[in-house]
């Protein structure tokens, strides 16, 4: 059934004769040099994909003698089959690179999938069956590749009752009732995905903590997720919930001082080790929205972190600390907070600790400018955290395609720590000289039967995967990929998929939060526009980030107001301060701007932001038009679940475009444009 269960790893059938021939004669005689857990995995992985490529049997040799023609195996198994040279560029591959391409044996061509470490070949083996997925398998070719960044992670905000915080594809797919008794299949197929794209971490638990997870039983069932994960190269993590040991170890207190709390925590990680030998460690929120830390007693982030860092180190384990900290008893803007607490803390982290960055200092809205902590640190450990699941971006019923907005993050310049550095080169430590790299991916995984809830959101996933391994591989060559391996490499289908997908984001932002703008979604469940939203905490209303009033409208973050643009390198203040100079898509992040400013179409700032709305909804419309087109050029499945969503999209993006242009009217008191269909 084309459910999307399947994923991009569906192996449809090749049509084209000379592949199919070619992939064939591979499959006749496939010979692996070792037997391990991980060839296994590959083997039934060539199982799989031979039967669906070509309704055949993938056969595996048992000696060497046999007539093999696809040959997998390490660096160090093949060593006799493979020249000096040759030996020292897959060496030169790392860990988890791995290499694949034609070889010469006895005057015999074979074809082989070699990497420095199993986990390398079976990224190999994905990479090769990927291609032949998408139709471009060549022969003839050499393809290697290698990760730029070491933890390429999964962030589930699962909690133990199974719902998920954020979460609008169903409920966690870990069922800790069952577990460790019952395995369901599912376990499977999710490392199956995430190792297909070199995902190598999980973090398995909502960052908004229950400390029961570190109870022995709990930990017998992680232990079995792990054991299925190991062979697919990827480990797991959990949240550490700051006061487990008041919570759960009788103590008093959580100090990170105490010697009892450190002596608490070197117990757990301990008993922790001795079931799961590889477990990689922490991922702590602390001292953030109510949850537990250092803090409370008089202590930094860094006492805290390295805390759990000690009792980690001996087993080679990570504490992955998180900079979204901020607290409404802080009189400053939120904006600027996390700067303001991990500054001064710059060199005082041990070496593993890591402290992830969501892209923007807000809060994964629709559009921010990138995190000022990017460049603001040189001895610090930063790692990137993006929001796959769309809490901010429409949800489980907006197809919006995130690849274009990580990659403006990644690529934009934060002059620091050298004049031509990005976000992308310190997160993989190319700039930034870090040791430990990190690109974490809050998931958007759930038990739907597509996993994802709106067949695109696996767009969201795979893209994540694939800019994890690569930080600089750009969008649109991914959601090329995505979509060959999800509908088949037909021209016009791809290419109108394809300019659904990269004009989805802009919409969005067009529709929600243009030129700026942020935080105007509804209170605490964030569906739908709330910009009238105000009341209880100022950091969690509307009105605090838009400021809209007769004069004008924007967040003046300048130095004549709380000048979080100072936060940026000397570059970057000079050019946004001046609204004549930022790029537009920012204007309404730092300044506070009058309706009839002109904006660099001539068009006045009122005008223009209805135009923005607007936009949004005429995008949205055009992309549904464009779906309906391929009508009868894909199975009715999946062309219907897609198109109802469309129809969903195009009323929740007027009702956003309605919504907040009538608010905000009610300060410009400027009529709308004749061209704008007229919200009511
Ligand atoms: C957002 C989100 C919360 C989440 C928080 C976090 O604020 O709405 O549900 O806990 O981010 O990243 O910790």
């Amino acid at each position: 059934a084309k459910d999307g269960y399947q994923l991009w790893l569906s192996y449809e059938k090749i049509e084209e004769s000379k592949l199919r021939q070619e992939v064939g004669q591979l499959f006749s005689g496939i010979y692996f040099f070792a037997q391990n857990p991980t060839y296994d995995i590959i083997k039934e992985e060539f199982t799989r994909s031979a039967e669906g490529f070509l309704d055949q049997k993938a056969n595996f040799l048992s000696t060497r003698d046999g007539d093999f023609k696809l040959l997998v195996g390490t660096r160090s198994e093949l060593s006799q089959y493979l020249g000096l040279s040759q030996q020292a560029e897959i060496k030169n591959l790392g860990e988890e690179g791995y290499w694949r391409g034609p070889l010469e044996i006895n005057g015999k061509k074979v074809y082989i999938i070699t990497g420095n470490s199993p986990i390398g070949v079976l990224y190999g083996s994905f990479d090769f069956l990927k291609s032949i997925q998408m139709g471009e398998f060549d022969l003839n070719a050499e393809n290697s590749d290698q990760p730029k960044v070491q933890l390429r992670m999964l962030n589930h905000w699962d909690n133990l009752d199974r719902t998920v915080e954020r979460g609008y594809a169903g409920f966690s797919i870990w069922d800790w009732h069952k577990l460790p008794g019952y395995i369901d299949p599912r376990y499977i197929d999710y490392a199956r995905a995430n190792a297909s794209l070199g995902i190598n971490a999980v973090s398995l638990t909502n960052v908004n903590a229950n400390a029961w997870i570190l109870r022995e039983d709990f930990i017998e069932k992680v232990k079995v997720l792990a054991d299925l994960f190991r062979p697919y190269g990827i480990k797991v993590y959990l949240t550490a919930r700051f006061s487990a040991p008041i919570e759960m170890g009788n103590l008093e207190t959580a100090d990170p001082l105490d010697s009892d709390v450190q002596a608490f925590w070197k117990e757990r990680v301990q008993m922790i080790y001795q079931h799961i030998p590889d477990f990689g460690g922490f991922l702590v929120k602390a001292n953030s929205e109510g949850q537990p830390g250092p803090h409370e007693y008089g202590r930094n982030h860094a006492e805290g972190a390295n805390m759990l860092a000690e009792a980690l180190a001996p087993f080679g384990g990570n504490v992955i600390w998180r900079a979204f900290v901020y607290s409404h008893e802080i009189d400053e803007d939120r904006h600027k907070q996390a700067n303001l607490e991990f500054e001064p803390l710059d060199g005082k982290f041990l070496e593993n600790v890591i402290i992830q960055v969501k892209n923007g200092a807000i809060d994964f809205q629709p559009r921010e400018p990138f995190h000022p902590l990017f460049g603001a640190v040189d001895e610090t450990n930063l790692g990137m955290e993006f929001q796959i699941t769309q809490e901010y971006l429409g949800q489980a019923t907006q197809l919006v395609y995130l690849g274009p907005m990580w990659e403006e993050i990644l690529n934009t310049k934060t002059y620091r720590p050298g004049p031509s550095s990005t976000v992308a080169s310190i997160i993989d430590g190319s700039d930034s000289g870090q040791k430990l790299t990190l690109m974490a991916g809050v998931s958007n995984i759930g038990t739907d039967r597509n996993w994802t809830g709106h067949l695109f959101g696996q767009a969201n996933w795979y893209a994540f995967g694939k800019m994890a391994w690569n930080p600089y591989q750009d969008a649109e060559s991914i959601a090329s990929e995505w979509i060959k391996l999800t509908f088949g490499h037909e021209q016009t289908l791809l290419s109108s998929i394809q300019n659904i997908m990269m004009e989805s984001h802009e919409a969005a932002v067009n529709y929600m939060t243009p030129m700026g703008l942020h935080h105007l979604m509804g209170r605490s469940h964030h569906y739908g526009p709330g910009p009238w939203v105000e009341g209880g905490r100022a950091d969690w209303t509307s009105l605090y980030y838009h400021k809209a009033d007769s004069q004008g409208i924007g967040f003046d973050r300048t130095s004549s107001g709380s000048n979080a643009l100072g936060q940026y390198a000397p570059e970057i203040v000079k050019e946004w301060s001046d609204p004549t100079q930022i790029p537009e898509k920012y204007l309404l992040w730092f300044h506070h701007i009058p309706w009839d400013f002109q904006m660099k179409s001539g068009k006045t700032l009122w005008e223009e932001m209805t135009l923005h709305y607007d936009s949004g909804v005429k995008t949205a419309l055009e992309m549904k038009k464009n779906w309906q087109k391929l009508e009868g050029q894909l199975d009715e499945e999946r062309f219907h679940h897609v198109n109802q969503l469309l129809s969903v999209q195009i009323e929740e993006a007027r009702w956003w475009r309605n919504a907040c242009l009538l608010y905000f009217q009610t300060f410009s008191g400027k009529p709308f444009p004749d061209e704008i269909e007229k919200p009511e």
